[in-house]
């Protein structure tokens, strides 16, 4: 078996993406294009895989070796076109590489291994000097189309923008992925010129120079014709978001997942669901997402990095880099920020935020509150509207919640504090030290009424006339109810 080279261009700028972002680096199913091509590329275990950059050099670079740390980076000079890209891979090789090698486009995420499998086999079968994916397409307009001989044989390829009018009508495209054997690389690609519509160096002529010269060129359309589908504007990216999704939701249906609303659940490529999962309409499941058996996500909900446990229930909720244990309920509409690690049993519940949160098997967080920078030990409750204070400003400050606490409604837990094993907090309670295990914290001022306020400092007002009202009805009520007892002439109340 010859040796193996594989070279991913990923060097362009993506023009037509109209993009601050490099083209290869916008994403599908979680990750970049360029991963999905590096994927496939590293699949096939060549001696040398080279990834050829220009365009954001440092931010693809870095990206590409966190896919494939082996793989060699190749600088671009700038001279453009797909040709001068791989001259200068080929260049990078060693002088006494004689094997063959795959070219892919970082743009054409849908490549796979068995796809690159096929096209070398096909390529050694043969003994071509080139062998190209090509595909019929209903639409091929944008692709190189590839111009056949009278006998059938692949004669060049012509780019969209150089094309005549008839070769415009061809429907067989090159999907810019080849195999090559380095000699033709090496003996062709110094004579391809930049005279052309885009004065670019372009690769494809690499295979009209081959055919000329009387080498072959192997070329068979794949009957998987999306897979072959180049991405370069946002229109494409989103019908190749599409399309992966679909497959996706697919495979976990397959795999004993329920999914109600395909159309509106979209999953990461690398999400893994246990059996049983369900999944309710529009859930984004997204990284490196993880639920275990039985768990319930959705309707309107959106997990990243997260991991769901056994049999929870996660409503309407938007969390990051959480983890949320066995039969725990959560939302609707909760808010789990990074660092947010709720127990087996536990519950975060109805508008409620946590950030870097600690809260224990069993404790409960129900209602309207804010949890930040806060460790909850096991069984305890969280009164509705508790807000952790936990910024004074400058830093941040830890909150310590003991086993089976039970805090009022709407305390404010002032940063760094600690509330002790089974203690209580009052209603309306601001937690400015520590609460020893076992005691009551209040600090809550005892309550004046000021009788009538209101009529003599809003004289004339709805309250006051509300006010006035009432009172009127008190004393009706009390004067009737002393009737009652002692009859119309018995004396005022009090007397008898
Ligand atoms: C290319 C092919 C076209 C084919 C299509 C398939 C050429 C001349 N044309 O066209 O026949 O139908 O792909 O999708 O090859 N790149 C570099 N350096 C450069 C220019 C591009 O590394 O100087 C990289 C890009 O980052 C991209 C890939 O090469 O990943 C293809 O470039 P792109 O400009 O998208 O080529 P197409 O016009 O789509
Ligand atoms: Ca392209």
């Amino acid at each position: 078996m010859p040796d193996l080279a594989v070279i991913v261009l990923a060097a362009g700028q993506g023009t037509r993406m109209k993009s601050a972002t490099p083209k290869v680096l916008h994403r599908l199913g979680g990750l970049p294009l360029l991963h999905h091509v590096l994927d496939a590329a590293t699949a096939l275990d060549p001696a040398h895989l080279l990834v050829v950059v220009r365009h954001e050099r440092a931010l693809v670079g870095e990206s590409a070796l966190e896919a494939a740390p082996h793989a060699v980076l190749v600088d671009q000079d700038d001279q453009p076109g797909t040709g001068r890209a791989v001259e200068q891979a080929v260049e990078a090789l060693p002088s006494d590489f004689v094997g063959d090698v795959v070219v892919v486009s970082a743009d054409v995420p849908f490549v796979d291994r068995a796809t690159l499998e096929g096209l070398l086999a096909q390529h050694r079968a043969a003994s071509a000097q080139v062998t190209l994916l090509s595909a019929i397409l209903d639409d091929p307009s944008g692709y190189g189309r590839v111009i056949r001989k009278p006998d059938q044989s692949v004669a060049r390829i012509v780019e969209q923008k150089d094309a005549s009018a008839d070769e415009l009508l061809v429907s067989e495209i090159n999907s810019g992925t080849y195999a090559f054997t380095v000699a033709a690389l090496r003996s062709h690609l110094p004579a391809v010129s930049s005279a052309n519509a885009q004065n670019e160096k372009y690769l494809t002529d690499v295979v009209g120079l081959v055919e000329a010269s009387g080498g072959l060129v192997a070329a068979t359309p794949i009957a998987e014709a999306w897979r072959l589908e180049g991405i370069n504007d946002r229109a494409q990216l989103a019908a190749a978001a599409r399309r992966l999704n679909d497959r996706i939701v697919r495979h976990w249906q397959l795999e004993g997942v329920t999914i109600l609303d395909p159309a509106t659940t979209w999953i990461d490529r690398d999400v893994s669901l246990a059996a049983d999962v369900e999944i309710l309409p529009g859930t984004q499941l997204k990284g490196a997402t993880s639920v275990e058996t039985g768990a319930v996500i959705g309707p309107d909900t959106t997990l990243v990095d997260t991991e769901v446990g056994e049999g929870a229930v996660v409503k309407r909720t938007d969390a990051t880099l959480a983890v949320i244990g066995a039969r725990a309920s959560v939302g609707p509409f909760a808010y789990l920020r990074p660092g947010t690690m709720l127990g087996a049993d536990g519950k975060i519940g109805t508008y409620v935020e946590t950030k870097n949160a600690t809260i224990g098997e069993g404790s409960k967080v129900p209602h309207l509150s804010y949890v930040g920078d806060t460790e909850v030990g096991v069984g305890a409750n969280i009164g509705a509207g508790t807000i952790t204070a936990n910024y004074d400003g400058v830093n941040k400050h830890r909150t310590v919640v003991g086993s089976h606490v039970r805090t009022g409604s709407h305390n404010v837990f002032v940063a760094p504090v600690r509330i002790g094993d089974g203690a209580y907090t009052g209603a309306g309670t601001v937690v400015r030290k520590d609460v020893p295990a076992g005691s009551l914290a209040i600090n809550v001022a005892p309550q004046r009424n000021l009788d009538g306020w209101v009529e003599t400092n809003r004289e004339g007002t709805a309250a006051a006339k509300a006010a006035g009202a009432a009172q009127a009805a008190q004393a009706a009520e009390a004067s009737a109810a002393s009737t009652a007892e002692g009859g119309a002439d018995a004396a005022p109340a009090g007397d008898s």
